[in-house]
């Protein structure tokens, strides 16, 4: 690949391990962080990120070895006023969050969530200073009409807000392979991180961390950071548990 800037080496991406523990968790559960940091020793050459829900994050955040970043699994796209129950992104960034979830397939569709509302989260994370993970993916149905990388296209074109491409990072999360213990393979996934890098519009693709989402596991995880064009993992169940996630952080390097 071709750095942005002509004659240099192009930009290693780090690799970047997530657990989303999504709406998972209790008090007792936060041991996770000790366990975790007892597995791993030392800081692992990949980044290490944990999205753990609302009530646990501030907590999880004193607790976890300083390598590891947590992160929020949403905001909203206004950054305060009368909106019940909503987190805005400086809020996050207040209590020294760096990244948010935005657009994750469980937010599209349980909570109707539109492209264009995912952009404006996505802004608003930019604006208090957070990176946000812009989640993107097509369902089965699309898949098996043939329509998964225009889907995907799509979404990134409209979810995604205009920023240099260090400043945000996308998770490629094909709906059907969430949860479902069904991954996309390697191959496959490696064409459609691809596929989105050369559609990156600012000309700095190759800087751009494609993450991708959808029943990782200690089984898959090496077969798929091993691709030129995985930049990373955002795992679900597996992260809930500290050796399977520790597991999927070694296979990353
Ligand atoms: P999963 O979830 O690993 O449990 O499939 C991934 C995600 O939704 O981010």
């Amino acid at each position: 690949m071709t750095s942005g800037v002509a004659g240099e080496t192009p930009m290693a991406r780090r690799k970047l391990i997530a657990g989303n523990w999504k709406m998972h968790g209790r008090s007792a559960d936060l041991v996770w962080a000790e366990r975790l940091s007892g597995l791993l020793g030392r800081a692992p050459g990949s980044e290490i990120l944990v999205f753990p829900p609302a009530t646990l994050r501030a907590p999880m955040a004193s607790r976890v070895p300083g390598f590891v970043a947590v992160g929020g699994q949403d905001c909203a796209a206004e950054t305060e006023g009368a909106r019940t129950g909503d987190i805005s992104a400086s809020m996050l960034a207040d209590l020294g969050a760096r990244y948010v979830i935005t657009g994750h397939s469980e937010r599209r569709r349980l909570h109707g969530e539109s492209d264009g509302l995912v952009r404006a989260k996505s802004e608003a994370a930019l604006k208090a200073g957070l990176t946000p993970v812009i989640c993107v993916g097509e369902t089965l149905d699309q898949r098996k009409a043939g329509e998964a990388e225009a889907v995907v296209l799509r979404q990134v074109f409209a979810s995604v807000p205009e920023a240099a491409a260090g400043r945000v990072i996308i998770a490629y999360e094909p709906v059907w392979a969430i949860g479902t213990g069904l991954h996309a393979s390697p191959e496959d996934a490696d064409r459609m991180h691809r596929a989105i890098r050369e559609a990156w519009r600012s000309g700095d693709g190759d800087q751009l961390r494609i993450l991708y989402g959808g029943s990782v596991n200690p089984g898959n995880a090496a077969g798929l950071l091993s691709r030129e064009h995985i930049d990373g993992a955002l795992v679900g169940g597996a992260s809930l548990d500290p050796d399977s996630f520790a597991a999927i952080i070694r296979a990353g390097g």
